[in-house]
């Protein structure tokens, strides 16, 4: 499990509290948005301060208060070229060119489908046994079938063959954390009802091979995307994990230039136990602050901005890669009650929220605005030979906290209804997507992303 193989070792207290080592596992994939992030934003050091961001359409609930911050600095515009991908609204609609700007594939909302999923758990033999809710005795199965309608146009149902048409003889890499797994994985369940794929991984790279258009599916871990080590730094000893701001995790990025598509994807990880570096500095830690005399310049949400603005700019400047990237926004969490470790709950959600519904997750919209500042900022230094797009999936799926495996984690039921030692509940999966479940809505967007692309290209040079 490449899970547990990135855990941070330091993270080895955890493992007092809790019973076995699959409860183990079980909390070193979803260590997540645990604690109430410190209040004390200092924006002296990464400062939003330069764009004007243009905001993702669907900001449930009035809740644009979270985001005006962004637009309060000095009032400077994006450069004004036009091979910048700055708005997912820029992005055309169904009928191609002809709605260009019509679509916005990020505003909408859900709406049930008789048609149901593309997929069962029994028809797809790759679905992680965490993510297999039905598998593990989850007793509802609505969830399954609702699909995501944009305002203005049709998403359409995955198209496994148009799939594979389209990235004929290419390959298309997920590189992140267990939630990138999470999608990849949905992809493949899509393509396996039309093919069954070859298994051509290793340890290092997941990769599976469609024959009949010599289409390759790749994952490659990155917690972080960023650098990483173990070794002393200052005054921060070995052991605990460094998390390097501005360099990028050199694993895949060497990689890079052999992939036609890439999804990246990260975020929760910076709730994890970890020190920041950026040049060299040690700038800020998360959970771990031995000196409480020192200031820190950042904290983690300020970390995980930095961290994505590098990662674009790499990508973006790289002078061999040509193909066309698209970062994942950050994959909400509805923790109820609790957090993970705390009796926080999923339990008993069956449907999609409504709109009115949606209640205001700081941490959540915190996490996503750095992470848009930080990919308009990436961008800004890009070069003009690849291509770069923003899919937008954060208020869109704040809807789906019916989407999650909840107490459904796993097939033994006493993981889900026994307490703990020490009086705690055990603990849920409120962060990872039920296979099949809303996370295949992903994949309907990445492939939507895919065809404007390639059939704009397409329509453009004919
Ligand atoms: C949301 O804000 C808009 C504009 O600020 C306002 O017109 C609208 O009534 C608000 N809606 C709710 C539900 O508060
Ligand atoms: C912001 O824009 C307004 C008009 O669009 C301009 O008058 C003002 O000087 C700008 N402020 C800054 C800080 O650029
Ligand atoms: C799929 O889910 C059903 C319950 O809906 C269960 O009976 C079956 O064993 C599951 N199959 C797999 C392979 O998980
Ligand atoms: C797409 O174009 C066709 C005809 O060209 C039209 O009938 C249809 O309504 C359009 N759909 C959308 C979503 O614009
Ligand atoms: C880009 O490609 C050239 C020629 O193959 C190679 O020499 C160079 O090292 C590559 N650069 C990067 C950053 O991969
Ligand atoms: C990239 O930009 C440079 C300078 O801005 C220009 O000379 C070159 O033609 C561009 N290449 C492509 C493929 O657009």
């Amino acid at each position: 499990m490449a899970a547990s193989a990135a855990f941070p070792q330091s993270l080895a207290y955890i493992t007092a509290s809790v019973a076995g080592l699959a409860v183990f596992l079980f909390l070193s994939s979803l260590l997540l948005v645990s604690n109430p992030l410190s209040s004390t934003v200092q924006e002296y050091f990464y400062k939003v301060d330069t764009l004007k961001v243009i905001l993702p359409a669907v900001i449930p609930k009035n809740q644009t208060d979270t985001y005006s911050n962004v637009d309060a600095g000095d009032n400077k515009s994006l450069p004004s070229g036009s091979d910048f991908e700055l708005k997912p609204t820029s992005l055309s609609g169904i009928n191609g060119s002809v709605s260009e700007a019509g679509c916005d594939l990020f505003k909408g909302t859900w709406f049930y489908d008789p048609l149901g999923p593309m997929y069962t758990n029994n028809s797809c033999p790759v679905i992680t046994r965490m993510q297999n809710c039905q598998g593990n005795g989850r007793p509802d199965r609505e969830y399954e079938s609702y699909r995501w309608k944009p305002s203005q146009c049709d998403l359409p149902r995955f198209d496994a063959k148009k799939f594979l048409e389209l990235m004929r003889g290419k390959t298309i890499a997920f590189i992140g954390d267990s939630v990138a797994r999470n999608q990849m994985e949905s992809l493949l369940c899509l393509l396996w009802q039309v093919e069954v794929p070859r298994n051509q991984g290793n340890r290092r790279m997941h990769r599976y091979y469609f024959r009949s258009t010599s289409t390759k599916i790749v994952r490659m871990w990155s917690s972080w995307l960023v650098h990483q080590t173990p070794e002393a730094i200052d005054f921060a000893p070995e052991g605990v994990t460094k998390v390097h701001l501005d360099t990028p995790d050199e694993n895949f990025m060497e990689f890079v230039p052999t992939f036609d598509v890439v999804v990246l994807s990260s975020g929760h990880w910076f709730a994890k136990q970890s020190v920041y570096v950026l040049n060299n500095e040690i700038v800020g830690g998360r959970l771990w602050w031995p000196d409480k005399s020192r200031e820190a310049k950042i904290n983690n949400i300020e970390a995980f901005g930095a961290s994505v603005e590098n990662i674009v700019a790499s990508i973006v400047t790289h002078p061999n890669f040509t193909g066309l990237a698209i970062l994942r926004s950050y994959s909400p969490s509805h923790y109820e009650g609790g957090a993970w470790d705390t009796g926080g709950s999923c339990t008993g959600k069956t449907r999609p929220l409504e709109p009115e519904q949606m209640v205001k997750n700081d941490n959540i919209d915190k996490m996503h605005e750095k992470q848009m500042t930080g990919f308009l900022r990436g961008i800004q230094k890009k070069s003009n030979k690849s291509k770069f797009v923003m899919m937008d999936i954060t208020g869109v799926f704040s809807y789906r906290h019916d989407g999650h495996p909840g107490p459904f984690r796993s097939l033994d039921p006493n993981k889900r209804t026994q307490f703990g030692p020490d009086g705690k509940p055990p603990p849920q999966d409120c962060l990872h997507w039920c296979m099949p479940g809303p996370v295949d809505t992903w994949n309907e967007l990445v492939l939507e992303i895919i065809r404007r692309e390639y059939e704009g290209k397409k329509s453009s040079s004919s």
